[in-house]
């Protein structure tokens, strides 16, 4: 995006939050995540040599000390439940969040911050939403929204990937979650769902009841980097937004749309 990997805009979003302890779950040809947050040495001294201050400068990669951050590998891909499962050692037993770095969100405050707020008022889970087209639903999680006071809804279910025609609503599921470490007993016990995956939703659906489950409507644009439309208007977006390109980069695709 622009200048900085994905990987990085939702460990910013994450810092920003206050989020001190980082699990990173890979996989095959991922390494080049592992090696992305290490001191980048060689190149360091080869600017710093050549005096290459600006270029130095733009290395603003995310500021993380030794072990804060912790790789756990998935080793097969069977589902994004099994992949949170996956870091059910280092967890523990406490609350945690999860960031799926493909879903993209461009807002004024941190996505997550805003959920810990939520987190703390009211406890339990706390999700992510946004309203998708009803012809979407078969692409999200979509929840049962109970009460709702126009930003933080009460979930009463989630299911995932339903077709429009059996969907409970149009509120879908972002990728941002506050789960209690009680989902990971759910996910040991879990069997594959929607796509023959291990999916995090049915796991979470069997917390409604047992601890408070609420979303929080998204404040901000999300943008799925997952596909390739996705990430090129994200890079557009984030590229128009940057005060030091906005103007130029703004002139250049004014001038490839003529
Ligand atoms: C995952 C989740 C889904 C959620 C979506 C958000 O799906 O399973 O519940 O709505 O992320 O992007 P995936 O995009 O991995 O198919």
């Amino acid at each position: 995006m622009v200048d900085k990997p994905l990987i990085e805009y939702a460990v910013d979003e994450a810092l920003d939050a206050g989020i001190e302890e980082f699990i990173f779950v890979t996989g095959r040809g991922k390494s080049a995540i592992e090696n992305h947050f290490d001191v980048h040495y060689e190149l360091e001294q080869t600017l710093l040599q050549r005096g290459k201050t600006g270029e130095l400068d733009a290395m603003n990669y995310a500021d993380l000390e030794p072990g804060q951050i912790a790789y756990v590998r998935q080793m097969s891909p069977l589902g994004l439940g099994h992949a949170v499962w996956c870091a059910r050692h280092l967890v523990n037993d406490e609350p945690f969040a999860v960031l799926l770095a493909d879903d993209l969100i461009k807002a004024e405050r941190s996505t997550l911050g805003e959920m810990i707020d939520v987190y703390e008022q009211r406890g339990g889970n706390v999700v992510s939403l946004m309203e998708v087209p009803a012809e979407h639903t078969s692409r999200y999680g979509i929840v049962t929204p109970g009460d709702d006071d126009g930003s933080v809804v009460e979930i009463k279910g989630l299911v995932e990937k339903p077709a429009p025609s059996v969907a409970p609503s149009n509120l879908a599921v972002v990728g941002r979650y506050i789960l209690q470490p009680a989902v990971m007993d759910e996910l040991t016990a879990a069997t594959s769902g929607a796509g023959g995956e291990i999916q995090l939703t049915d796991s979470m659906a069997r917390l409604i009841g047992r601890s408070p489950f609420n979303g929080l409507r998204l404040n901000g644009t999300r943008f799925d980097c997952g596909t390739k439309i996705g990430f090129l208007s994200a890079t557009v977006a984030y590229a128009l937004a940057r005060p030091d390109l906005g103007d130029e980069f703004r002139a250049a695709v004014t001038a490839l749309l003529e």
